[in-house]
């Protein structure tokens, strides 16, 4: 996460960080007829896209009730082919958000994925894009213009981060209302996708793309005349290397929201799951009760351990002064800056795009992809605060995305990048929790404080997240808000049962999953472990690369055995050093 993995994700104003390219291999998913069983177009480079029909409404699918959605999938295919006897199925997996692109995700850490499940056996990697989410169709995006949408999260912007107070807190509802509204009237009086964009309907679309997977698998196998010269015996034997029982089962990966994605199908069918690995945990009964405070549990070690790895790193870490006596120092001197920032905001006269000014909340937006991606972007906010303590705001204007707004505003959106996530996030993760729309202004000045309480940096970032749903309109038609269990797992393959239990990861200190939600929502499903990566940043596949960790995911993979209770394992890669190892990036 947030969960939302990203939570990120779900900030506003992280829309227009959103535009990083991912690559110049552009593919349009308009060549693609959508179709009811899968049909598979090459695309992105090794990848295999299809655009699977499904039910708008899974609660009614009666003739007259006939809307549909069209589910963009990417797939990595496995190193060997389906008949082969180290194929070991599909592992699909969901990156976060709510709201990140599954396709984006696979582009981006399919193949990374796939080298952390293959072992003995070798799996197609999948994932999708949710009903509502970029590549997904009837699009959650609620403005028809991508400049109205820009000029829209400008807007919010000026309001600047929730900090508390009624007077702000008055303005932010009343657009947090606007904005609820304006995406409720966004389709014209047709059936709204925001109406079944939340979770249970995902995890049913989730469902049907296991069956509909194991549907073309047996096409495939049965008609197939196979390379050598196997018999229906032999074939039928290959076949069921992979059976799961009478039906198909789910076998997943999830990081962030996914793993309250995966919680919930495991809740709601729980004798469809062969294998799960959730990454970086939300728990269930918080997520839907809109409680976002406890995620930052951890917040404030993740940021000491910037300045602490930052101070050890010396030379190599950009803050540093050679007159530095501890970490501390470090930290004095930003925190210093960003409160003369709030106090004395700095008037930016750009002359490629409008006016503009700095305040504290630039420098807090700047932290909070790098608390999620230590390897990745430790270094560059290193640079970009010593630029700013020096009185160059250049680096933190480009990534606080005020610079070249007018091109941002103004020009379409690049082929792999995704302006409207906060939209349709907010259309998965207000209708997921129940309506906060009757909350007073007193309940989100407490709950603005609190956040800021547990984290001066990020915690007025983060009370955006729910607090965007104080004005959301659109309520589900299909909800499930628990209980989040399962019964006990089998692995003989029994109805009803899970055939493994399930295995949780969690990295040592996570920004917005804290490793505590791992022991929280291991509770309601028996059996399962907990894994403890000791890196620093979201979700252990995020956070660092770790041999160890991967062994255990693919020993559990192929067998379904889960590791010994407090079993601990160390990273590859350390932030502030060269990091050789093929690793996982933010989705977007
Ligand atoms: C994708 O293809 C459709 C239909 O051929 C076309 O209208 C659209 O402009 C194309 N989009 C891009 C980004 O090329
Ligand atoms: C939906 O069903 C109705 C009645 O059966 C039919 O007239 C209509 O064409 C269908 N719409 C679509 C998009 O299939
Ligand atoms: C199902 O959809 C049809 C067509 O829109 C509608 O007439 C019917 O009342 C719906 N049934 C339920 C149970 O919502
Ligand atoms: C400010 O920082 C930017 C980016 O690091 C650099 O290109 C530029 O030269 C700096 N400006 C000054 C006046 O030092």
């Amino acid at each position: 996460m947030m969960p939302v993995s990203s939570p990120t994700s779900m900030l506003a104003v992280v829309c227009l960080l959103a535009h990083r390219a991912v690559g110049s291999n552009a593919f349009n998913w308009s060549h693609i007829e959508p179709s009811w069983d899968l049909q598979y177009t090459p695309c992105y480079d090794g990848l295999q896209c299809a655009r699977l029909l499904l039910p708008l409404d899974w609660l009614n699918s009666s003739d007259g009730n006939n809307g549909t959605v069209a589910i963009a999938i990417a797939k990595l295919p496995a190193k060997v082919g389906a008949d082969h006897d180290r194929y070991g199925g599909t592992v699909i997996t969901n990156p976060g958000g709510p709201g990140d692109s599954g396709v984006v995700h696979m582009i981006k850490n399919g193949r990374y994925l796939q080298g952390m499940v293959d072992g003995n056996r070798h799996y197609d990697v999948l994932s999708f894009d949710p009903r509502g989410v970029f590549y997904s169709t009837p699009t959650a995006n609620c403005y028809e213009d991508e400049p109205d949408g820009n000029l829209a999260e400008w807007q919010m912007r000026g309001f600047g981060l929730l900090d508390g107070s009624k007077q702000q807190l008055r303005r932010r509802r009343a657009h947090a209302t606007a904005r609820g509204q304006r995406c409720a009237q966004a389709d014209k009086g047709q059936s709204s996708i925001r109406e079944f964009m939340s979770t249970a309907s995902v995890a049913r679309d989730m469902l049907a793309i296991v069956d509909k997977i194991e549907e073309s698998r047996s096409a495939a196998l049965v008609k197939a005349p196979k390379s050598g010269h196997r018999d229906d015996a032999q074939r039928l034997e290959l076949r069921s290397s992979v059976d799961m029982g009478a039906e198909a089962r789910l076998q997943y990966f999830g990081t962030s929201y996914g793993t309250f994605l995966g919680n919930t199908f495991l809740s709601m069918f729980p004798g469809r799951v062969h294998r799960m690995v959730l990454d970086g945990l939300v728990v269930g009964e918080e997520y839907v009760d809109l409680e976002w405070s406890t995620n930052l549990a951890d917040t404030a070690h993740v940021v000491d351990y910037f300045y602490q790895s930052c101070f050890e790193a010396g030379p190599f870490c950009p803050l540093w002064r050679a007159f530095d006596m501890s970490w501390t120092t470090i930290k004095s001197r930003v925190d210093k800056l960003v409160a003369d920032l709030d106090d004395n905001p700095r008037a930016i006269a750009n002359t490629d795009g409008p006016e503009t000014v700095i305040t504290g909340d630039e420098i807090r937006i700047a932290m909070m992809d790098p608390l999620y991606a230590p390897l990745d972007l430790f270094d560059g906010l290193a640079t970009l605060l010593h630029d700013a303590l020096q009185g160059n705001y250049t680096l933190l204007l480009e990534r606080t995305g005020i610079t070249g707004s007018k091109k941002d505003a103004c020009s379409p959106v690049r082929s792999l990048e995704y302006s409207w996530m906060d939209q349709a996030s907010m259309a998965v993760r207000c209708g997921d929790a129940k309506d906060v729309t009757d909350r007073d202004l007193t309940f989100w000045e407490a709950y603005a404080q609190k956040l800021k309480g547990l984290s001066p940096d990020i915690g007025g970032l983060w009370a955006e997240v729910p607090f965007a749903c104080s004005g959301w309109q659109t309520r589900p038609k299909y909800r499930f808000d628990g209980p989040f269990e399962s019964p006990r797992p089998d692995e003989t393959i029994r109805s009803g049962r899970p055939s493994a239990p399930l295995l949780l990861l969690s990295s040592l200190y996570d920004p917005v999953t804290p490793l505590r939600s791992a022991a929280k929502v291991a509770r309601g499903h028996p059996g399962s472990r907990v894994l403890l990566q000791k890196s620093v940043g979201h979700c252990a596949f995020l956070s660092s690369p770790s041999e160890c960790t991967k062994r255990y995911v693919r020993d559990y993979m192929e067998t379904g055995r889960v590791p010994p209770e407090g079993t601990e394992c160390e990273p590859d890669c350390a932030p502030w050093w060269p990091c050789p190892m093929d690793r996982a990036h933010l989705p977007r």
